[in-house]
């Protein structure tokens, strides 16, 4: 039974920053994970959930403020489910994602001998992002300052973010600071286009409704804009309408795409239509430049991608003579930032349209060193496709947050490139991984990357080389 009781108030300090955002410190031996929580704080919590080993509770009174607490910068930041930690301190921030990421590899891999660098800042806090998916919803989360107002609301028309944690609740954001302050502005206007319109939002609970997303991808480096209206049915007269009112008021939109989404999933995904414009928006990392369609995956943080691939170039050590494998390689971005410094690249990825995204962008460039293939690596990893595309002297992986399927990790054990580098945006399943690598690698060096800052999230760079290999 747990010393700490559910339904109860504990005072407590908080040492450190968890990897789910909360603030821990002990009571009674037990970990206690408290919302909103900073290292230094003296708090006064409310425990709703207890076992033996670790405890969730709310944080009720703050008793005295840590030093690492700063003034968010936006006005929604104790609201909103985007940013959680906008009131730590950036270095702390830093600081807790390194030690992640050595908890994480610590013990799985023994990384005994290797100390993880700091983390890597991010060269912008803040409107660091190139991509922001914003919901519209039939049920407004009203902030504790808006309900302080005593102001009357339309509770039924939200355009934003969700609510931490609330799949149903969305706050209708005025502002936001992690993308830009263009976005703020077609947030709030199209919010007034089609509430004057009397278009009604998606209802999730009830699969009815007509307004679904609005996602905007900007270009960091051309300054190119996408508007990508997700709805459910595709009525000419109002897609044709909401492109007047984006060509009328937003000069800077440089296209526009129809997404016509009519199942329940929550993904802005469907049916495309370009409206206007070329359907695609561009962007550059380094020296190569890159197409970016409504459903490629596109690293959000553009700065920080360049300062990531630079990381993980070095740590590959490349040389002219290279046949360099990028597995898990999306739109080719990794592939066309190392095709410089090695003699071929072979790409594989599992989205056909990312391929096809990857062989505009070789294209683009005018590199003719890359040859990408599609499939689930699963399936595509074997003995034949290292025979057709020849035994890799160098080999990166960049896999989605689930990591790499047990059996690409025993095919890379099988043939064990001398230099691998894993690049991750877990560190728990990239421990997994490297732990069922053990026997054939050992871990060079550890190097986080802060891709979101504001979040507890972690990019995170490992090289290793064959056991046997210089
Ligand atoms: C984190 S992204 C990395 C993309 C790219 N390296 C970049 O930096 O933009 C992971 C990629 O893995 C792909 N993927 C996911 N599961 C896969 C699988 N089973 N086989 C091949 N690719 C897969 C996704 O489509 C996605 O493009």
């Amino acid at each position: 039974m747990s010393p700490v009781k559910r339904g109860t108030l504990a005072e407590l300090d908080i040492e450190k920053l968890a990897d789910d955002g909360t603030g821990i410190g002990p009571v009674d031996g037990v970990p206690v994970h408290v919302e909103d929580a900073v290292p230094g704080d003296r708090v006064k919590a409310y425990i709703y959930d207890a076992s033996s080993d670790r405890a969730e509770a709310k944080l009720d009174t703050l008793l005295a403020p840590s030093d690492l607490r700063v003034e968010p910068r936006c006005r929604y930041a104790d609201d909103c489910g985007g940013c959680t930690w906008q009131h730590v301190d950036y270095e702390a921030q830093l600081a807790a994602k390194r030690r992640h990421v050595a908890e994480a590899l610590g013990e799985p891999t023994s990384i005994d001998d290797v100390e993880v660098r700091p983390t890597l800042p991010s060269p912008k806090q803040f409107f660091y992002r190139n991509k922001m998916d914003f919901d519209f919803s039939t049920d407004r989360w009203l902030t504790r300052g808006e309900i302080d107002t005593g102001k009357e609301f339309d509770t039924d028309f939200a355009l934003g973010l969700h609510a931490p944690g609330n799949f149903y609740k969305v706050l209708d954001l005025q502002e936001c600071h992690l993308h830009s302050e263009l976005s703020a502005r077609l947030v709030n206007r199209t919010r007034d286009f089609v509430k004057e319109k009397g278009w009604r939002p998606w209802d999730i609970r009830n699969h009815e409704g007509f307004l679904r997303h609005l996602v905007l991808r900007t270009g960091e480096q051309t300054g190119d804009c996408m508007v990508n209206l997700v709805t459910c049915g595709a009525p000419e007269d109002r897609i044709s309408a909401f492109a007047d009112f984006l060509r009328g008021e937003f000069p800077e939109v440089t296209t526009y795409v129809h997404t016509n989404h009519t199942g329940k999933s929550q993904n802005p995904e469907g049916e495309e239509q370009v409206v206007f414009g070329p359907g695609v928006i561009y962007d550059e990392i380094g020296d190569y430049r890159f197409e970016i369609s409504p459903s490629s995956f596109f690293q959000t943080n553009t700065l920080q991608a360049e300062r990531l691939y630079e990381v993980a170039r070095d740590f590959a050590d490349l040389h002219p003579t290279d046949r360099l494998y990028d597995l898990y390689c999306g739109a080719g971005t990794i592939s066309l930032f190392m095709s410089a410094h090695v003699d071929e690249v072979i790409g594989a990825e599992l989205v056909e349209d990312a391929v096809a995204n990857a062989r505009t962008n070789v294209a683009m460039n005018g590199v003719d060193n890359c040859t990408f293939v599609s499939g689930d690596l699963k399936e595509l990893f074997t003995d034949d496709f290292v025979d057709t595309h020849g035994q890799p002297d160098v080999l990166i992986v960049d896999p989605p947050r689930a990591g790499m399927h047990k059996d690409v990790v025993a095919q890379i054990a099988d043939f064990a490139p001398e230099r691998f580098v894993y690049v991750s945006c877990s560190p728990q399943t990239q421990a997994r991984d490297l732990e069922r690598l053990r026997n054939t690698y050992r871990i060079d060096a550890v190097q986080p990357v802060d891709m979101f800052p504001h979040t507890p999230h972690v990019e995170n760079v490992v090289r290793l080389t064959a056991e046997g290999g210089c």
